[in-house]
């Protein structure tokens, strides 16, 4: 619900749970009074008062400073000289900007918006206007709440009412001033085969974030970031969060001024990022979400699975059923044809599997990663009478078939490539780098979106497949676009990402019964602006499962299960003669949306029945993947992960627990079940609501590991 109490001036935007307000103050300025609990707002947060080398607004008077209050955005150069969310170079030459508060409108739902990922649905929003006089430009600031999900998404809108050209160099999509208090700054770091792992560190005075430069969200850092009261767990205390809603180049700062106030801003990149608004133009931010719990970090996870379950997944899929698939990657890499790929199928279908997915290798001349991108026609040394019959042989077997795409890499080896070498991102003047012995088409230019879209098209049309899995192998760099001008250069990563949106649109409308997933060299592009297309996304390239736990856990902490794509295989570097063995594979893969990648031809009787049964066992326990409650036990060693999703009527439930080098332990406290009920499995062993005890279980000790999985339904 939003309220506008016209007495005070004052915006109130509840949730089920959580409240937002600020206030008008003084006709032109927008402050921020209150984030957190519903009910808790005192409405006292801005008091004005003279500081000393405050700039202050004279007609206002000395103790109104932007410097020192907090605001809903803050402007370069304004009288705020901490860190500002907008800041607009003027046909003046200068960049001081200052919006004022002009008018407001509520209205149901919200603006659907067509170029950008975005939040689906939405109870209300409030949009609140503001015009800057010397820029003459009307700034749009949107806040859509989602009552039952406890979040509401930030975005905002430029628009030039006048004669002259100016230049966006910083689009925030938003901003939040906090009164003070002692946080933790929780974010996703990593790299390539390590992505998103947990980073805590206290924010301390000064400014600290995270961003990404590389042209995707980036192996390194995730669009996710947030505050943790320190005295906070799993199950307790004050958090906040904020997703971004976008898949390039992003940044998310926080500043902790010396009297321990705090900004968070979240939006476009400043340093990659500038943006040539003629007359009469319009520029969207992409948005963010965000969240508040006053139960800790779990409940701000479910928030945030809650919101990208239910507003940012292609509905069509969100809470269906997903396929158990074979992935021909891991063990054939490049050296396949029909007929490996046809017995591949057969041995599928025999284990239960639902789908084969044929992974890179499948068109043009692509015989190893140095050839062939950007030729989308079907390689026919290897598929003799196409794709189309081989379609047709998976689905005789009575499998589903899946296809593997990179439509924004192009290979300098390719017939595209001697059409077109004008295709690519290059700066003027200079050579582009290569990543993966590739180049990144120019998706700024609509007529190379088009091309790619319609080569696709063409080649699948009449093929039978309904997944497709959409990789990304290198980051941009040299980012020009050779259909831009001088002045709109720096807007070429971001165009490249409107282009990239635009593919996924118009392929994923080309092909709205075929779920698509997402890729980027592992979980290089991991966020909700692509899982506005793609519902699941491969989380890393690393399968080793003892790796995959610190990625899983964090990747849990900002996206939902069903969002995660993860593999039990067998690779050149985790051969199956090793520890660990298939059943901890499993166990590990369960985080998420499960699959198969191991020469499955050359398995033993033994294990085709183990797999056989863990396919029963997945799909046991695959709904609640797609729509439970994940809890976090609170105190894990280290070593030790457990994952409980509990079903939201909490009727039942799955435990996931490793341990991989803690002390073994007799009890597991549990939060999230029925406490004073009593759960069962299918054969017989109890777990009580609030706590494990490992000895009314089996755990099968292999190796050094011990694990488990529990599934059990109240009694
Ligand atoms: C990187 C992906 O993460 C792998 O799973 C595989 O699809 C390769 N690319 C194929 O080139």
């Amino acid at each position: 619900m939003i309220i506008f109490d016209d007495k005070n001036k004052t915006f109130r935007l509840k949730t089920r749970n959580t409240e937002y307000a600020m206030r008008i103050v003084h006709e032109k300025y927008v402050v921020h009074l209150y984030y957190g609990g519903k009910n808790h707002c005192r409405g006292d947060a801005c008091k004005e008062k003279i500081v000393d080398f405050a700039p202050y607004i004279a007609e206002v008077g000395e103790s109104f400073s932007l410097d020192t209050i907090p605001t809903e955005l803050s402007f370069f150069d304004s009288g705020d000289t901490k860190d500002v969310a907008v800041k607009i170079k003027n046909a003046n030459g200068d960049a001081t900007t200052l919006f004022y508060y002009k008018t407001y409108r509520v209205f149901e739902g919200r603006e659907e918006l067509k170029d950008l990922p975005h939040s689906r649905g939405g109870d209300q929003t409030l949009e609140l206007i503001y015009f800057d006089e010397v820029s003459a430009c009307v700034l749009r600031s949107y806040y859509t709440i989602f009552e039952e999900c406890d979040t509401i998404v930030r975005y905002a809108k430029f628009e030039n009412s006048g004669k002259n050209t100016v230049y966006i160099e910083q689009a925030s999509a938003c901003q939040l001033d906090i009164a003070g208090g002692d946080y933790s700054l929780v974010t996703l770091a990593g790299d390539y085969c390590c992505e998103r792992n947990i980073a805590e560190s206290p924010v301390h005075v000064g400014i600290q974030g995270i961003y990404s430069k590389r042209g995707h969200s980036s192996h390194r850092s995730n669009p996710f970031l947030a505050l943790k009261e320190k005295s906070a767990s799993e199950n307790k205390g004050e958090a906040y969060a904020f997703e971004f809603v976008y898949s390039g180049d992003f940044e998310a700062r926080v500043e902790k001024s010396f009297s321990g106030k705090l900004r968070v801003l979240m939006g476009l990149n400043r340093d990659t990022f500038s943006w040539c608004l003629e007359s009469g133009e319009t520029f969207y931010t992409p948005e963010t979400i965000l969240t508040y719990s006053a139960e800790g970090m779990n409940k701000l996870s479910q928030n945030l699975h809650d919101h990208i379950r239910g507003h940012i997944m292609p509905p069509r899929f969100a809470y269906a059923e997903r396929p158990v698939v074979i992935n021909t990657w891991e063990a054939m890499h490049f050296n396949f044809d029909e007929s490996k790929a046809l017995q591949y199928a057969l041995r599928a279908k025999s284990l239960d599997m639902d789908m084969i997915v044929i992974d890179d290798g499948w068109y043009g001349n692509r015989c190893n990663d140095a050839s062939g991108l950007g030729d989308w026609y079907v390689n026919r040394k290897k598929f003799t009478e196409g794709l189309a019959a081989f379609s047709e042989k998976v689905h005789a077997i009575g499998l589903k078939l899946g296809i593997w795409i990179e439509p924004e890499m192009i290979s300098p080896n390719s017939d595209l490539y001697k059409k077109h070498p004008d295709w690519v991102l290059c700066s003027r003047g200079r050579k582009a780098s290569f990543g993966r012995k590739q180049l990144v088409l120019d998706l700024a230019n609509d007529e190379v979106v088009d091309y790619i879209v319609n080569a696709l098209k063409r080649t699948l049309f009449g093929v039978k497949f309904e997944y497709i899995k959409w990789d990304f192998n290198r980051c941009l760099s040299e980012a020009g676009s050779a259909v831009l001008p001088a002045e709109r250069q720096s807007e070429t990563k971001h165009r490249f990402m409107l282009g990239s949106y635009r593919m996924h649109r118009l392929l994923t409308e080309a092909f709205p019964d075929v779920l698509f997933e997402g890729c980027s060299g592992g979980g290089g592009r991991f966020d909700a602006g692509m899982l506005y297309y793609c519902p699941q996304i491969w989380a890393s390239d690393n399968t080793d499962p003892v790796c995959r736990l610190p990625i899983q856990k964090g990747t849990l902490l900002a996206y939902p299960p069903s969002a995660l794509s993860a593999h039990v295989t067998v690779t050149r570097y985790n051969k199956l003669e090793t520890s660990p063995d298939l059943s901890f594979r499993f166990n590990v893969a369960c985080d998420g949306i499960l699959g198969y990648e191991m020469d499955i031809t050359r398995l033993d009787a033994g294990q085709e029945t183990q797999i056989r049964d863990q396919i029963v066992r997945y799909k046991a326990i695959q709904h609640l993947l797609l729509g439970g409650d994940v809890y976090i036990p609170s105190d894990l060693q280290n070593g030790e992960y457990a994952t409980l999703i509990v079903a939201k009527d909490k009727s039942e439930f799955v435990l996931l627990y490793r341990n991989t080098g803690a002390e073994k332990r007799d009890r597991l406290p549990l939060c999230g079940l029925k406490p004073s009920a009593e759960y069962e499995d299918a054969a017989g062993n109890r777990i009580k609501g609030d706590s494990l005890e490992f000895s009314n279980v089996c755990i099968q000790n292999k190796s050094d590991y011990s694990f488990l999985i529990f599934y059990g339904k109240i009694i």
